[in-house]
């Protein structure tokens, strides 16, 4: 290679070293908080909310919102739950004019309504079904294919790796494991041993998932389990910024960031009152700020205030106040 030639390699890597992702989280990855992160910058790619491959095909009045993928549907994956083999594939066809990174079958989801129908992570009892899914959907679909998924019903590594392997045999581009059983809720920790062995197993990436909350905690999971990536959810609406501060502090150890924590509150509000339609206004702020009310010396009094206000203007007013009160919360030098 010539010496300042910039190096292309033959088959371009289908995510960047240590590559960060936003997790699909039901009525919280919507445009409006994937634009808010993507300003901070450090995110390579983010994946919608989960979307019912049946209702996009029947063209339910929201649809168009959840397979919104701006503003950057370069960096963006559609996530998709079915029930039956035809409905995902309709959906991808639906999508297939959408300029967007790729679509991902949800395994994982465990809500007691998608699992007793035989979506979500119901598929992982049936390893046949679940590759002959993947099998569908890869004829269908010509841009990359992922799948999120969890441990299963049991803690069994063999049939994990068998399951993924199936998925992978059957044209998957690269999988996210969130190491959870199925039963398991955020109570108990996730087991990122096995996100380390099945990166080293497969020959497609494999994404870690689960328990980032801070720039420490990536740290020590990069540590444990070296995969192909990192993906956050609960941690990426507390910091928005997050993706931003482990990236610097991966070029700098001394890297920080000074948040305005009172604007990025108010630019999330913008960015729903301008990005998603009214009826969805209230529920997703009020979502958004359980968990970025985190933030905030008087926490659970503030998310309390803003899960009772009856509008975005309201919730504003209830910022303003809260500011105008504690004004030592507005700002702060985030490290970690
Ligand atoms: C509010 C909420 C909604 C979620 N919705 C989805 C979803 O639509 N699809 C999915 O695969 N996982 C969903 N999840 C699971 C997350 O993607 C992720 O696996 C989980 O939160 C663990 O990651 P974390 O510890 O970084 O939050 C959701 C989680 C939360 C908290």
């Amino acid at each position: 290679m010539r010496v300042g030639a910039v190096y292309t390699p033959a088959v371009p890597e289908l995510l960047p070293p240590d590559a960060l992702l936003l997790a699909p989280m039901v009525a919280v990855s919507h445009r409006a908080l994937r634009e808010l992160i993507l300003d901070f910058g450090g995110l390579d790619l983010a994946f919608t909310e989960m979307a019912s491959a049946a209702a996009v095909v029947s063209a339910s009045p929201y649809e168009e919102w959840y397979l919104d993928a701006e503003p950057e549907p370069a960096k963006t994956c559609i996530q998709f739950y079915t029930v039956k083999p035809e409905r995902l594939v309709d959906a991808l066809k639906y999508i297939k004019d959408k300029a967007v990174f790729g679509a991902d079958i949800n395994f994982g989801c465990s809500a007691p309504a998608i699992r007793q129908a035989g979506g979500g992570v119901a598929w992982m009892q049936d390893p046949a079904a679940a590759a002959d899914l993947v099998r569908l959907a890869r004829a269908t679909w010509p841009r990359v294919l992922s799948a999120k998924l969890r441990l299963g019903e049991s803690e069994d590594y063999g049939a994990l790796k068998a399951f993924c392997e199936g998925l992978v045999e059957a044209g998957l581009d690269f999988l996210t494991l969130h190491p959870r059983l199925a039963s398991e809720r955020f109570r108990r920790k996730g087991r990122w041993d096995h996100v380390g062995r099945l990166a080293r197993d497969l020959k497609v990436p494999v994404v870690g998932n689960g328990d980032i909350l801070r720039v420490r905690d990536w740290e020590e999971k990069r540590r444990e389990a070296a995969p192909a990536g990192f993906m956050l959810g609960r941690g990426a609406v507390m910091r928005p910024w997050i993706f931003a501060l482990i990236k610097g502090r991966q070029a700098s150890p001394d890297f920080s960031l000074e948040i305005d924590l009172e604007a990025t509150a108010h630019r999330f509000l913008d960015l729903v009152a301008t990005r998603l339609p009214p009826d969805f206004h209230l529920t997703r702020a009020r979502r958004f700020f359980s968990y970025y009310s985190s933030n905030f010396s008087f926490a659970h009094h503030l998310q309390w205030k803003l899960d009772k206000a009856p509008s975005l203007s309201a919730m504003r007013a209830i910022l303003a106040d809260y500011f105008a009160e504690v004004p030592g919360d507005r700002t702060r030098v985030e490290a970690d």
